[in-house]
């Protein structure tokens, strides 16, 4: 169904059937998605011409000092998806809350509720480096007509109907999933258009990238010390190469394209890691699995996990698929 150059919105189109449910809704949000991602792809390319880099001077729900563009990605993605009507409920990691949208109006028939972390790596935004945006869609589990409640959100990610990011870097791009592998969009910023660049996107079975931030070595458990040490080990084809960008989007699409395995482990001074359950694992998690990678969080299946809370943190060890098993195993070993 899918040939290269073709545009998003005809993608949109040809493959709506292939919608688990095809109502026409979820193409209207993947739509809506796609215009806040242009957007936001404009303003972060102003960076360092306006004044939008630096801190917004606010604290987030986690605790983080929320960064300018953090606002403004946050504040477009809610926008473009309130104006149109096209979700029930929105959470989003700058909000300490899910949004309800209309949801009690017996006339909005609206069935989807989106998750999002709108600016991913925005810690990155100052050095120029790439950021991204990660979205995941749930249908609701209470009935249209009445108010969205926490548990149409804390779904385990098995019940995702699709999931995707935005890639902010060298080209702009959107990468996504509805269940039927993993395509990627690349902008024409000339027409503002996206292009089909990178159809049936797959993770190498194996890889030689390996993706963590080191500096936190002496708090990592055990397992995870003895798998760095395992990549670095001169034995077969090792060691492997370190890359650490500090944005999940980019080093995840880097080795998705490359090979290679990213992890966010639980440490002493962090007992859940760092990375959210909800708006970064589990999106991230159904596009590798449905590019033949893995995401664990070191001993089972991220997508299984049953949500507790919306802001839940959780440890993250995706990538591809002989490498995570690997990690796994040393994660067994040291119980
Ligand atoms: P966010 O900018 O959305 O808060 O996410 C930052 C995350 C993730 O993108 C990245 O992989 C990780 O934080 C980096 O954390 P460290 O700086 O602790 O390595
Ligand atoms: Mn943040
Ligand atoms: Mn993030
Ligand atoms: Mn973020």
């Amino acid at each position: 169904m899918s040939r290269k150059n073709q545009t998003l919105g005809e993608f949109i189109i040809e493959n709506q059937t292939e919608f688990k449910y095809s109502s026409g809704e979820l193409s209207k949000l993947i739509n809506a998605i796609r215009l806040a991602a242009k957007v936001v792809n404009h303003e972060v390319n102003k960076a360092g011409l306006v004044d939008i880099i630096g801190a917004a001077g606010e604290t987030n729900v986690q605790g983080e000092d929320q960064q300018k563009l953090d606002v403004m990605a946050n504040e477009k993605f809610i926008q473009t998806l309130t104006k149109r009507e096209i979700v029930c409920g929105i959470a989003s990691e700058e909000e300490d809350d899910f949004i309800s949208i209309n949801s009690q109006d017996e006339n909005h028939q609206n069935k989807y509720v989106v998750l999002i972390d709108p600016l991913d790596g925005s810690s990155n935004i100052d050095v120029n480096v790439s950021v991204g945006t990660i979205f995941s869609i749930y249908r609701r589990v209470t009935p249209v007509g009445t108010p969205v409640t926490l548990q149409d959100f804390l779904q385990p990610g098995r019940n995702q109907v699709a999931a995707g990011y935005v890639i902010y870097g060298t080209s702009t791009m959107l990468v996504y999933t509805t269940g039927h592998g993993v395509n990627g969009f690349t902008l024409n910023p000339a027409i503002g258009t996206f292009y089909l660049s990178h159809p049936n996107m797959e993770f190498p079975e194996t890889g030689k990238i390996y993706s963590i931030n080191e500096g936190n070595y002496i708090h990592f458990p055990q397992g995870v010390k003895d798998y760095i040490k395992y990549c670095q080990m001169e034995e077969q084809d090792r060691p492997y190469t370190s890359r650490y960008i500090g944005s999940l989007v980019s080093d995840f699409h880097r080795n998705m394209i490359k090979g290679g395995i990213y992890i966010y482990p639980k440490s002493s001074v962090a007992s859940d890691g760092k990375l959210r359950l909800l708006y970064e694992c589990n999106p991230m998690a159904f596009l590798a699995e449905q590019a033949n990678g893995k995401a664990s969080d070191g001993f089972g299946r991220i997508m299984d996990i049953e949500p507790t809370e919306l802001h839940q943190r959780v440890p993250f060890f995706c990538g591809s698929r002989l490498m995570v098993e690997k990690a796994e195993e040393f994660m067994q070993k040291t119980l």
